[in-house]
């Protein structure tokens, strides 16, 4: 017996020392950057919710988290509008922060939400564009949700129950830039000559951030006015993924300069709602919002602009068969609410991926990613110990008494099943090349699995 212990233990210490031995340095170039594998349990997750909360959650109306520019700059007519009529002429920005009091927000209520919707990470607003640190960061002099406001580290409650509740990795969005920062003003006026912002702000308030809450997933936004070099971008993400606390498991995006996006860095957000319909070989997300028309919650918004839980589970499943993430939006109340119709949509996802989570999570792009016969049926597979089985996600129950498919090629092994019901269903060649033809059963509603999106499970296919 203690000879074999002693070899598991060498096993193991085998296993261990290398990675640290030979874990590689990367450079602040983006060719050594590119170089860094993804860590897996990005790609596995799938599915992560983005957090819109600052004080653009007071106005909390036309143009959503861009209210202060676009009032300032007169883009938006109605937040003009909106400002003259209910406000006094001196009435600031500034003075919305006193009016964000978060007084209902309970993280673990909102973290229990998370988990029931089958979520694996966050990317929760630690500061938006308009500058305000959803946590009591050194170098915000008082525009912060700790000296002003709900006078609690939002960030931090929030992470904490995040870790002590659930599994779903914490990670957060970044601005880089400040509309209004006079540093950075400062730096645009010198035509991006100088750094005052970056020195003062950007850097010192990111290694905080990274230090202090350890975020394992970094969404950098706000990064679209200039080039890599302003943003001392590779200098950063090499600290990031060299000697930060989260070295090993981190993710962040490419949104790291004007040059950068869709090009470098980590995975591809490219612009908001980024979708491209087919497989590309760069991991990628798509950052989108279920208040099709703004991130920041809207308390005027009509239900037509919320995604139906059908069109929020489309877009998921062309997403996840494309090989991308899909990173969901809600928008918070400026007292700290999760309002009924975003946990509405977030406990339908969930109870949808309860029947058919094992067509998503840590599924891979197949061969097609849509079918090449029937509209509307996309692809995902995974390999497993009874070979590869692939799942084609249909969004239309049909109302004939067979379903077709082009893509796939069966073998006399071929089976076939509904992710959630019981029996095995009857097939046939489509075609002497492919396609497969299933004869539905009558299935009472009483005992269908799911609603909105159904899952057919092939097994022995020839591809
Ligand atoms: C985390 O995941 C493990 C393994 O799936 C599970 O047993 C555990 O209950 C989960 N913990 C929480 C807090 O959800
Ligand atoms: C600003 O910098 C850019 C890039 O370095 C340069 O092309 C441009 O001519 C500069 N503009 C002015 C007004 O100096
Ligand atoms: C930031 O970038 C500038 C210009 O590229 C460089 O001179 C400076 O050393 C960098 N600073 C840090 C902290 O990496
Ligand atoms: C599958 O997707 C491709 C590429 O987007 C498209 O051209 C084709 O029409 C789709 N096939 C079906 C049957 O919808």
């Amino acid at each position: 017996m203690a000879s074999k212990i002693h070899i598991i233990v060498k096993i193991v210490a085998a296993c261990v020392i290398p990675m640290t031995v030979f874990s590689k340095r990367y450079l602040p170039n983006w060719e050594s950057l590119d170089t860094r594998p993804l860590p897996p349990w990005y790609d596995e997750v799938k599915i992560g919710i983005y957090i819109h909360w600052g004080v653009f959650s007071v106005p909390s109306t036309y143009c959503g988290e861009w209210f202060w520019y676009e009032w300032q700059t007169g883009q938006c007519k109605e937040c003009v509008e909106f400002m003259n009529k209910n406000y006094k002429p001196d009435f600031t920005y500034a003075d919305f922060a006193s009016r964000f009091t978060g007084e209902f927000f309970d993280p673990n209520q909102w973290a229990d939400i998370f988990k029931a919707a089958g979520i694996g990470y966050t990317a929760f607003v630690a500061k938006h564009h308009e500058g305000f640190c959803n946590w009591p960061s050194k170098y915000s002099f008082n525009w912060n949700a700790v000296d002003i406001g709900p006078k609690r580290d939002l960030l931090g409650e929030f992470s904490a129950a995040i870790r002590s509740r659930t599994n779903i990795t914490f990670g957060v969005y970044h601005s880089l830039y400040e509309w209004f920062n006079p540093h950075y003003l400062d730096d645009v006026n010198n035509n991006y000559t100088t750094q005052h912002f970056i020195k003062k702000k950007v850097l010192p308030e990111m290694y905080e951030l990274i230090n202090k809450y350890k975020p394992e997933y970094l969404f950098s936004d706000g990064d679209w006015m200039v080039d890599d070099f302003y943003w001392n971008a590779t200098e950063f993400i090499a600290w990031l993924y060299n000697d930060s606390p989260v070295q090993d498991t981190v993710v962040t995006n490419d949104r790291w300069g004007k040059n950068i996006r869709c090009k470098h860095g980590g995975v591809f957000t490219c612009h908001d709602k980024y979708n491209p319909g087919h497989l590309i070989k760069r991991k990628w997300e798509n950052a989108m919002t279920i208040d099709k028309q703004w991130a920041g919650f809207r308390r005027n918004a009509p239900l037509s602009d919320y995604l139906a839980i059908e069109e929020l589970l489309a877009v998921l499943i062309e997403t996840v068969s494309c090989g991308g993430n899909i990173l969901i939006n809600i928008g918070i109340t400026h007292d700290g609410l999760i309002v009924p119709i975003f946990e509405e949509r977030l406990r339908q996802m969930g109870a949808w991926l309860d029947v058919n989570g094992e067509s998503i999570y840590a599924a891979r792009p197949w061969s097609n990613q849509n079918d090449t016969l029937t509209t509307g049926v996309w692809y995902t597979s995974k390999k497993q110990e009874s070979g590869l089985s692939v799942y084609a996600i249909i969004q239309n129950w049909p109302t004939g008494q067979t379903l077709t498919f082009g893509a796939p090629i069966t073998t006399s092994k071929t089976t076939v099943s509904l992710l959630g019901y019981p029996n095995k269903f009857n097939w046939v060649p489509a075609s002497p090349s492919g396609g497969i033809v299933i004869e539905m059963p009558y299935i009472p509603i009483s005992r269908m699995p799911c609603q909105w999106a159904w899952v057919f499970k092939f097994q022995n296919l020839a591809n």
